[in-house]
C-alpha cells in the first residue's frame, strides 16, 4: 500500500466529473500528462491509476524535492510509493525546479495532453509554470491550476504575490483568446482548455 499524505482526495470528485463526463476522457487512449509538484506521490497514482491505462502512456512528474519541502526523505517515499504502481515503467521523475525541468520538456518535444500545476505556490512561479507549461500542451489538451484560493500565511500565502491567484488571473486575461476556462467547477482549482498554441 502506498502511504502518502492524500492531498488530492478533496479533488477526486472534480475531476472525476471533468475528465470522464465533460472531456468523454478515455484512459484506454495513449495520452501524456505533465505534473508540476507532485511531493509523496498521491496526485501521480490517482493520475495512473484513473487516467492512463495505455501503455503508450506517459507521466512525467516534476518536482524539486528541496530540503525545505522534505528533501531527500520525501523523494525516497515518492519513489517508494510510485514504485507500487504496475504502470512505474511509464512514469518519467525529473528532479528540479519547474521552470527548468518544463524546459528539459519543451527542448525534447514533449507535447502534453493534461499539465497539472501544484508546484510553487507564490504568483512569479506559477505565472512561469503556466507560461513556460502553456507551450507544452496540445492545443485541445487542458491545465488545471491548483490552490487558487489558497492563502495559507504559513507558506508565504500571507502576501499576494504569495499566491496563485493573481498568476492564474493575469495568465487567463492575457491568454483569452488561447483558452477557455471551465465554469461550475469547485473554484479551488482552475480548469482550462488550451485552443491554440
Ligand atoms: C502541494 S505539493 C504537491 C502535492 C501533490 N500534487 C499531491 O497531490 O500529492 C507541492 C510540491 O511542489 C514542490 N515545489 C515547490 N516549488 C517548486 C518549484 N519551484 N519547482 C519544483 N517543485 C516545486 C514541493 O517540493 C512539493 O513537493
Amino acid at each position: 500500500m502506498p502511504s502518502f499524505t492524500n492531498y488530492h482526495q478533496p479533488y477526486e470528485a472534480a475531476w472525476r466529473h471533468f475528465f470522464f463526463e465533460r472531456a468523454r476522457w478515455d484512459p484506454s487512449r495513449p495520452a501524456t500528462v505533465v505534473e508540476v509538484g507532485s511531493y509523496e506521490g498521491s496526485s501521480a497514482f490517482w493520475i495512473m491509476q484513473n487516467l492512463l491505462h495505455s501503455p503508450e502512456s506517459r507521466l512525467y512528474c516534476l518536482d524539486a524535492w528541496a530540503d525545505g519541502d522534505g528533501g531527500d526523505e520525501r523523494f525516497q517515499l515518492f519513489l517508494k510509493n510510485i514504485g507500487e504502481l504496475p504502470g512505474r515503467s511509464q512514469i518519467e521523475v525529473l528532479r528540479g525546479w519547474s521552470h527548468q525541468a518544463l524546459r528539459v520538456l519543451l527542448n525534447r518535444g514533449v507535447r502534453a495532453d493534461v499539465l497539472y500545476i501544484d508546484g510553487g505556490h507564490d504568483a512569479p512561479t506559477v505565472l512561469r509554470d503556466l507560461v513556460t507549461g502553456f507551450d507544452l500542451v496540445r492545443p485541445g489538451g487542458v491545465v488545471i491550476c491548483d490552490d487558487y484560493l489558497w492563502d495559507d500565511p504559513k507558506w508565504g500565502g500571507g502576501r499576494t504575490l504569495g499566491r496563485p491567484k493573481i498568476a492564474l488571473d493575469a495568465f487567463t486575461t492575457i491568454f483569452a483568446d488561447k483558452l477557455k476556462i471551465q465554469r461550475g467547477l469547485p473554484n479551488t482549482q482552475v480548469f482550462f482548455q488550451k485552443l491554440a498554441d
